[in-house]
């Protein structure tokens, strides 16, 4: 048992969750739930990013007061997480007195450091990205994703002097036995980071003059933090950096933070800075997931074609939608999705191998054994193969998890569900049950334990439906202790289970 620390990145409380920030969640909650399974002491954080310039926008476009709008947009947040069952231990907010706390204490320890001066700052910044832009970035004078133009910006502002981190962010990732070591995923991204940082880092402003809604400065409030300072330290002032020592020493360093490549560089380059400059470690591992389009295109308002996850769940369901969502593309790279294809793979995958195999074994026990299943005999040749996939499917959806190869993890347990549907047509029952009844009770415990395995391994993934599955077989899940006792082992369901008098199909197939 250890501990087991994940987050999302905060979201913009600018506008209402899509399924873009959804992806994210859904991946983050896959992992909590996974640890939490192996019995490690999990804490799985998310929340929202709420102050700023392009929140202060929004709300001054709706007429109200920042605070007023996101706390609005927060409700949205929560009750879409909810309908997709992510399992947060905690939500954070930025306007959270707490976090404003933690925050200025942050800051405050940076400042005694000497890691903070007082400088001239005389710049563009895009608010679109709440960040500086370079005038070679620009396109036609306007920022290239948000395609508006970026504010000029000359006031006295604070510095931050992450310039002096460059070699030593680049021998923290490189080097495992560095004190400050930390790793960011996948590969191509970690080549990225030490790339940018070979190119050298340049100090950064870290607080606005102009800009009231924000916290202020603990050294001088006539200015506020710069929003991204702001909203990384989320991910320490919630458990516990300025007030609850114990939670803060139980759960940091966080073992993974994951987010998108958009927000790389500030995760893998300027948090770590930060952390080292207060003197705290940085996190274990960054990793940065790809994006994808809808149809080809990029989701956006303007384009009519954002996706709402409550869409999603109303179409799929919860479990469905998160399964979905995950295997679709590797986690690593960019992809695309679309609706007929989600439809497609829910229907073969889920409603056919999924539904149809669990289906068929309990109607099978009910109609040769009265549901009851019973002790098997001695193993034959095609009985051990089920089985071995079986416990390779465990070793591999457990290594896969543990490198946020989410598809690839779903596809093992596909394997074992296609390889089962495999066994019924091998093995005939409907023959057996003609002559054979020790045969037939050794196939039918067979299967009824291949889908426990099945529905245990794919708890993270989809929790209602494992719980579905694993109630229509007459059992529970975590069977002999859980995923780090017997749990993932063959032979834990008991002879005598009595299967459900009435199967219930698991996903029921969708026509367009
Ligand atoms: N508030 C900052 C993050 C601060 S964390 C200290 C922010 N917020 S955001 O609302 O813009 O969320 C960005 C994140 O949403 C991305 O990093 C990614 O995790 C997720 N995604 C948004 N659109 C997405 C896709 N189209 N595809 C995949 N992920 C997407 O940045």
């Amino acid at each position: 048992m250890g501990k087991f620390y994940d987050t999302t990145p905060i979201y913009y409380a600018n506008d209402v969750p899509h399924i873009g920030s959804a992806y994210t969640t859904v991946a983050a909650d896959v992992l909590a739930r996974y640890h939490r399974r192996l019995g490690d002491d999990t804490f799985f954080l998310t929340g929202t990013d709420e102050h700023g310039a392009k929140v202060a926008e929004a709300a001054a476009q709706h007429g109200v007061t920042p605070k007023e709008y996101t706390d609005r947009i927060v409700a949205h947040f929560k009750a879409a997480w909810r309908l997709l069952e992510i399992s947060n231990d905690y939500f954070v907010r930025t306007t959270d007195p707490r976090h404003e706390a933690g925050v200025q204490a942050f800051l405050a320890r940076l400042y005694d450091n000497g890691e903070i001066y007082k400088g001239k700052y005389e710049g563009l910044y895009c608010v679109g990205c709440e960040a500086y832009v370079s005038p070679d970035e620009l396109v036609d004078g306007l920022c290239p994703v948000h395609r508006r133009p970026p504010i000029v910006y000359a006031e006295e502002n604070y510095f931050f002097r992450l310039g002096k981190y460059q070699d030593i962010l680049a021998k923290a990732i490189a080097d495992e036995s560095d004190p400050n070591h930390y790793e960011v995923a996948p590969l191509a991204r970690r080549n990225e980071v030490l790339g940018k940082l070979r190119v050298g880092l340049s100090d950064i402003s870290i607080s606005r003059a102009s800009l009231k809604w924000g916290i202020p400065l603990p050294f001088d409030p006539s200015q506020t933090a710069y929003v991204w300072v702001d909203a990384l330290l989320n991910y320490v002032t919630a458990i516990g950096y300025a007030d609850d020592p114990a939670t803060f020493a139980r759960y940091w360093p966080a073992d993974v933070q994951v987010v998108g490549k958009d927000i790389l560089w500030f995760h893998a380059i300027i948090w770590p800075a930060m952390l080292i400059a207060a003197g705290v470690k940085p996190p274990k591992l960054v990793f940065a997931h790809g994006f994808f389009t809808v149809n080809g295109q990029k989701m956006s308002k303007s384009l009519g074609n954002v996706i709402v996850p409550g869409e999603l769940v109303e179409r799929f369901g919860a479990d469905a939608a998160r399964y979905l969502l995950l295997s679709e593309f590797p986690f690593g790279v960019d992809g695309d999705i679309s609706l007929p294809s989600f439809v497609a793979r829910y229907n073969a995958e889920l409603a056919n191998d999924l539904g149809n195999l669990l289906n068929r074994t309990v109607a099978m026990l009910n109609r040769y054994q009265q549901r009851e299943v019973q002790a098997p005999g001695a193993a034959t040749g095609v009985d051990e193969d089920l089985r071995t996939l079986a416990l390779d499917t465990a070793r591999e959806l457990r290594a896969r998890l543990d490198r946020l190869e989410f598809q690839e993890a779903i596809g093992a347990v596909r394997g074992l569900v296609t390889r089962a549907n495999r066994y019924v047509e091998e093995t005939a029952p409907w023959t057996l049950a003609k002559g054979d009844r020790s045969r037939l009770a050794t196939v039918l415990y067979n299967l009824a334990e291949a889908e426990r395995l099945a529905a245990e391994l794919l708890w993270p993934f989809m929790p209602g439906a494992s719980e579905r599955m694993v109630a229509q077989l007459g059992t529970q899940l975590g069977l002999g202790g859980g995923w780090r006792g017997q749990a993932l082992t063959w032979g834990q369901l008991p002879p005598g289970t009595k299967v459900t008098p009435k199967p219930t199909p698991l996903f029921p197939k969708i026509e367009r």
